[in-house]
């Protein structure tokens, strides 16, 4: 039985809606307009939004931006101390998100940098249409909340590394080893992040949702421990009987997954649900000639549809033992024929219209830098 679909809209955006709600329910806070997360990568040096409560309007969206371009949070981020700005007519308007504030009417700020064992998670972010709105006494009354602010957006980020550590930790004990490890993953996980982005805004993905579906797309294949060396190592090609064995893979993904989640009390929360939905569906097929389900169109769910073009597309430009790379030129016109027939269509033109980023990622994450 195919697993349940996940929601687009998760607990998460509420939880921090709700908090929101209360803040304003204070009378000399009314004037609360936004909370905000955004994480940190501390590989990429990234900071990117993650959750957003503007009552019902998402200022800053899919918004990507490196540290060290940002002296002043980088400055935050170093001392660790919150920061407010009491009237941001003085900040740097040449700086993107600076100017989408300003141009929302966000007057003043407070900033909350996340940090554990040291490390800086992310920053929250609180803005008032008023300048001044920050002032000691409402810094008091708002530190609670800040906290509980801070406690969501952790416990969020926890989920995911909790999933991810117990899975990469079954992978290993099996010493999973097929041409589906090293850099395959890493660009196949960039490759998913950057079509979900290109298609968020038409299809409602939130930037939670684009980094649960990046965290998880590389556990797609976690089911393959399951499959017998002989058939998983095989240097050349699969008989029928090999070949539905290895589509077994899929099967035992989930049956794997499920057990974890109910293990950890995880099976309702949307971050399982993400990877739920690509282990169960990144081999189905637009046209419904795909595995195991056999479903069509629409009724795969989205993570599936996004994945298999990323997977697909990793797998056609990588070297494997029997067969060489395609070059991006033979996969694109490949994509572009199966496109509307094995591959959603916005899922493809996401990719053929990036080629500077896949370059980008492709000489990153090349086989030798890797493995
Ligand atoms: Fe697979
Ligand atoms: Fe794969």
């Amino acid at each position: 039985m195919p697993l349940a679909v996940s929601p687009l809209h998760h607990d998460l955006v509420l939880d921090l809606n709700q908090l929101h709600e209360r803040i304003r329910a204070v009378p000399s806070l009314a004037g609360l307009t936004r909370i905000a997360v955004a994480i940190y990568d501390a590989k990429s040096d990234q900071l990117r939004t993650f959750m957003d409560s503007s009552g019902g309007k998402v200022v800053l969206r899919h918004y990507v931006v490196r540290l060290r371009d940002v002296p002043s949070l980088a400055e935050v981020a170093r001392h660790g101390l919150p920061r407010v700005v009491n009237d941001t007519a003085g900040y740097d308007l040449t700086v993107l998100h600076s100017r989408r504030l300003f141009e929302e009417g966000m007057r003043s700020s407070y900033t909350v940098p996340l940090k554990r064992d040291g490390a800086l998670k992310g920053f929250l972010f609180f803005n008032a249409g008023q300048p001044d709105f920050f002032t000691p006494e409402a810094l008091d009354l708002l530190w609670p909340y800040a906290q509980t602010a801070a406690f969501i957006a952790m416990m969020e980020l926890d989920k995911v590394r909790l999933i991810k550590a117990a899975l990469n930790t079954v992978l290993h004990i099996s010493r999973h080893r097929d041409e589906e490890t090293g850099a395959h993953l890493e660009r196949m996980s960039r490759y998913t992040r950057l079509i979900a982005e290109s298609i968020a805004d038409s299809h409602g993905l939130s930037d939670a949702h684009i980094e649960y579906l990046h965290a998880f797309s590389p556990l797609h294949d976690i089911g393959k421990v399951a499959v017998p060396d002989s058939i998983l190592l095989k240097p050349g090609p699969l008989d029928a009987d090999e070949y539905a064995m290895m589509k077994q893979h899929v099967a035992k993904g989930e049956e794997i997954i499920k057990a974890m989640m109910r293990g950890f009390s995880l099976s309702d929360v949307p971050q399982a649900h993400v990877l739920q939905n690509v282990v169960s569906y990144h081999h189905e097929a637009w046209d419904g000639s795909g595995y195991p389900y056999g479903m069509k169109g629409l009724e795969i769910p989205l993570e599936g549809r996004i994945t298999a073009v990323a997977d697909v597309f990793d797998a056609l430009t990588s070297h494997r033992p029997y067969k060489k790379a395609w070059t991006n030129d033979e996969a694109f016109s490949y994509l572009r024929e199966m496109r509307g027939r094995k591959f959603y269509p916005p899922c493809v033109d996401a990719l053929i219209l990036n080629r500077r980023r896949i370059e980008e990622i492709q000489s990153k994450f090349c086989e030798a830098a890797v493995e």
